[in-house]
């Protein structure tokens, strides 16, 4: 089954055919980055207008590299599926108007999708045979969730951020080290060649729970800053500060994640969201789980971060068990919309 997935909750306009929810025949991702770089961060209005501008030649894009044009939609491909939530109100809004309006003029079924949720399917592009049960862990720029998938659709939330995300904290402490947005990459290629061990940061586990928080961990790098100012513009002892905190953002997210797959027993754990790119997160997550032997899947890189393909891949199966939207013409945006398992629809508060 062929669907096309549309994305643009943030600041990636998205587009993707996407087969069988398995295998990506197109995905094409027209970052803003550049334009919101020169504000440390995401400007809602901005992001809102380049989407705008964007939506429909990558939607024309990844169409023309699947083979295909918007003829085939109502032909070969049999759904449209797009991002309702959560995400920013003016970015979502556009790729919601762009794949109802396709959906309604080609006569076929929209299908809504939870960006998180679109996390937890990314890994099935590159790992075509992985099927539930397994755990998941989502790290993003505005996500950090533990979540049991016991069968497509079917989720128990298991702890999420009290404070700030992974991915948050990754871009708070570059600019902290005056380094450019999005922090994650830029930390993760200079932590390469520096010491991870060079200041001890502490790692909130925050026992018994399988919440996380950063915050903390922010401050205390925030305090080593200002102990040390001269460090400022030495490109060796920032990347030390970069290393060392990427490395207890690892260590915590590592513990509790294969701390909860002992304890529900789900030995198959899928990674998913922005951070999931990090070069030390993957390496790092995969030599554990040969040890403590379970299994590590993530998503190629081009699935990590924000994109369509895994926008239609949780489509598919939600298509499959129920038929897509009810309301597909009346239907909105929900930009602080909650996971929700797709039968039972109990939905996941924090
Ligand atoms: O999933 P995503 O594209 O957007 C959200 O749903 O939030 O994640 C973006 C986040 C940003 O915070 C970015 O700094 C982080 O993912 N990120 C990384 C890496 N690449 C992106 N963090 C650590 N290492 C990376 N290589
Ligand atoms: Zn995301």
């Amino acid at each position: 089954m062929l669907i096309l997935g549309i994305e643009t909750s943030c600041d990636e306009t998205s587009a993707a055919v996407v087969d069988d929810g398995r295998k990506a025949l197109s995905n094409v991702i027209a970052s803003q980055i550049k334009i919101h770089r020169k504000f440390s961060g995401v400007v809602p209005e901005i992001a809102s207008r380049a989407h705008v501008l964007a939506v429909n030649r990558v939607v024309d894009e990844a169409l023309r590299q699947a083979g295909m044009a918007i003829e085939d939609i109502g032909g070969r491909i049999e759904a449209v599926a797009y991002t309702r939530g959560p995400g920013l109100a003016g970015a979502l809004l556009v790729g919601q108007i762009a794949a109802q309006t396709i959906a309604f003029l080609r006569g076929v079924p929209l299908v809504d999708v939870n960006h998180v949720e679109g996390h937890l399917y990314a890994a099935l592009l590159e790992h075509p045979d992985l099927e539930p049960p397994f755990l998941c862990l989502v790290v993003s720029g505005g996500h950090t969730e533990l979540i049991a998938v016991d069968s497509f659709g079917s989720y128990r939330y298991l702890g999420g951020t009290r404070d700030d995300a992974a991915g948050e904290a990754f871009d708070k402490v570059a600019k902290l080290l005056r380094l450019p947005y999005p922090g994650g990459p830029v930390i993760d290629s200079l932590a390469r060649t520096a010491d991870p061990a060079a200041v001890a940061f502490p790692r909130p586990y925050l026992k018994g729970s399988w919440d996380f928080s950063f915050s903390g961990l922010k401050t205390a790098v925030v305090n080593h800053v200002m102990k040390n100012p001269a460090l400022i513009g030495n490109r060796r002892r920032v990347a030390d500060v970069a290393a060392s905190f990427q490395q207890s953002v690892i260590d915590t997210l590592m513990e509790k994640t294969f701390a909860a797959a002992r304890e529900y027993r789900l030995p198959h754990i899928v990674i998913g969201g922005g951070v999931s790119a990090n070069s030390a997160l993957r390496s790092q997550f995969a030599a554990r789980a040969r040890r403590e032997k379970m299994k590590v899947y993530l998503p190629g890189l081009a699935y990590c971060t924000d994109n369509a393909a895994m926008i239609a891949a949780a489509a598919c199966f939600k298509f499959r068990a129920t038929g897509g939207a009810a309301e597909e013409t009346t239907q909105r945006i929900d930009p602080g919309m909650k996971l929700t398992n797709w039968k039972q629809q109990v939905t996941y508060e924090r």
